[in-house]
């Protein structure tokens, strides 16, 4: 494979409302984040993905836009970012910005003209048509709960949005709309920023002609990703986009595609796809919470092994997944991946060892280097999200009790990822000075950054030591390129693989389970990280305390000899 500049990337993303506060308004901004970049390249970050900082009536907190050549100025700037891009620049880190393209706010001035006139030019920019006798054009449920149509006042015309009202989508049909875009991307890149984080952009294309499917709901609605994701002819548009803008600049591109047809992959993210790489989703309907894994975590664990080494085998040498394991659409890692009564510093530790060292570009999501939790609510009217609403209300609309409902809101919401960072153990966790837009967690003063920061048996330094593994010149090359190869298959106990590049063989191993297990394979060398004190070796096997999790250079020195 052709080797390209973002290849080593580690990148960490920033939900910017909830990072940090620099003006004590209550909510983060960009001279906040500039405030933390020394604490973000110390943990050897070199990727940061900035989530929707544009102007916005913050319906869907910034992914709906209303002006994309404009900063909101609830977040600072277009110098602020300028800034900070410079900034960030210094320390080796490159920018990206989250590009919403599938919709707009309906407060932009595009959509205001298409309200006045449906069939006028700007009404051509969005997906609007007639209803059929006093109903909409046809039965889909939005992504975020409802009709997908709203009526445009008495006018008898009705517009599409996939995800909430306030977002309606682009017609990516109309040619001069796809000009006007990549138009606004190029200005962007033109700023010097690193690329873009691309939101939904498997929703772009719509077939409007199928035929109706039946209702899957009390709603009278159904379902209809096949008309609205990854549908054919897509992809002829996204060639052009990245021909038109991306390819231009070099830059780096993260998409969010889920299910791309197999065959298609490479399309997609080989060494001339359409985008650099794009997330893997395969972990994302896994939560421990959830009635068909309760007190089965390391089996739900192993479940998540199988379809991430899948993947892994299949894009060997030919592409890059990028690898995380929260954002801001899902709840915490250590909820969704441990039983309470599991987490402790050996198995949050664990966590991370399972994806850095994969072949792809490790994403973080801040707080997740201390552990962050969820942050379970006693009444619905505390989580402020539309769609957490409409899911609510769909849940009573299917027989739920309102305390079933939000039972099922606690465990699955992913408002749970957008409380404040916890910096201290400060009032409002050093997060503000003033009571913050979003209530802060109450286990912050035990989980904080400022508790963790010196500490060497802490989380966030082991995430540190992690990154450092990750980047360090020896084995770089073999964590980017080296091939994948599965190991420990016979056991749902471990999670264990090993990538191998010109005679080096660096080896992952962790125990999924709260007891020792012992490897089925002799494995030995030199211990490069270790989230205990020593490993212990039994006739040539590893015996793997609970939780514990060691990456080792097979063939130099041995495990037993050679602690950290
Ligand atoms: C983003 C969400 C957002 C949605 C609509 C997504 O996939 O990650 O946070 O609500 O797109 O823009
Ligand atoms: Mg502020």
């Amino acid at each position: 494979m052709e080797k390209k500049w973002w290849h080593g990337l580690i990148g960490y993303q920033i939900y910017p409302k909830s990072f940090q506060d620099s003006n004590g308004d209550g909510t983060g901004d960009i001279p906040g984040i500039l405030s933390r970049l020394d604490y973000i390249e110390k943990m050897g970050i070199s990727l940061l993905w900035i989530c929707p900082v544009f102007q916005s009536p913050m319906v869907d907190n910034g992914y709906d836009i209303s002006d994309y050549e404009k900063i909101d100025p609830m977040f600072g700037s277009r110098e602020d970012l300028k800034r900070l891009v410079d900034e960030a620049k210094k320390r080796g880190i490159t920018v990206i910005l989250d590009l919403v393209i599938n919709h707009t706010s309906d407060r932009h001035p595009w959509f205001q003209e298409a309200l006045r006139d449906p069939e006028g030019k700007y009404g051509k920019y969005y997906i609007i048509r007639k209803g059929k006798n006093g109903q909409p054009p046809n039965r889909w449920r939005s992504l975020f709960g409802g009709s997908a149509w709203e009526p445009i006042g008495e006018s008898g015309y009705y517009y599409l949005h996939l995800f909430t009202v306030g977002q309606p989508d682009l017609n990516w049909e109309n040619a001069e709309l796809r000009r006007e875009l990549y138009r606004m991307i190029n200005g962007w890149l033109e700023l010097g920023i690193g690329g873009f984080r691309i939101d939904a952009i498997a929703h772009i294309k719509k077939n409007l002609d199928g035929p109706e499917l039946p209702a899957d709901g009390p709603d009278g609605l159904y379902s209809a990703m096949p008309y609205f994701r990854n549908v054919e002819g897509i992809e002829d548009w996204l060639r052009e986009l990245k021909e038109n803008t991306f390819q231009k600049y070099d830059c780096f591109t993260l998409a969010e595609v889920d299910d791309i047809p197999e065959e298609r992959m490479e399309a997609y993210i080989g060494e001339d796809g359409y985008y650099s790489t794009v997330f893997d989703f395969c972990h994302c309907h896994h939560n421990l919470q959830n009635p068909e894994w309760e007190n089965r975590g390391s089996a739900m664990l192993a479940d998540i092994r199988r379809l991430v080494f899948e993947r892994q085998l299949r894009m060997n040498g030919k592409g890059f997944f990028c690898n995380y394991q929260e954002n801001h659409d899902m709840i915490r890692i250590p909820d969704r991946f441990l039983a309470k009564q599991d987490q402790n510093f050996y198995s949050l530790s664990m966590l991370p060892v399972l994806y850095f060292f994969l072949a792809g570009v490790p994403m973080l999501y801040q707080g997740q280097e201390i552990g962050m939790t969820d942050f379970p609510r006693q009444s619905i009217g505390e989580y402020l999200d539309l769609a957490t609403h409409n899911s609510y209300r769909e849940l009573l609309q299917k027989g739920l009790t309102e305390a079933e409902a939000l039972d099922r809101i606690n465990r699955t919401c992913r408002e749970h990822s957008r409380t404040p960072m916890q910096w201290s153990g400060e009032k409002y966790a050093g997060f503000s000075t003033v009571e913050p837009w979003f209530a802060v967690p109450p286990g912050y003063r035990d989980c904080n950054v400022e508790r963790q920061e010196n500490r060497e048996d802490s989380l966030l330094s082991f995430f540190r030591r992690v990154t450092a593994l990750r980047s360090r010149a020896e084995y770089r090359d073999t964590w980017i390129y080296g091939d994948f190869e599965p190991l420990e298959q016979g056991t749902d106990s471990l999670w264990a693989f090993a990538r191998s590049l010109k005679g080096q063989r660096l080896c992952v191993l962790a125990n999924l389970t709260g007891q020792e297990v012992q490897t089925g394979q002799p494995c030995s060398g030199r211990v490069l990280l270790n989230n205990y004190d020593g490993t212990e070796q039994a006739g040539g096997k590893l015996l793997l305390k609970p939780w514990q999790a060691v990456v080792m250079e097979n063939g130099k020195g041995n495990a037993k000899e050679t602690r950290e």
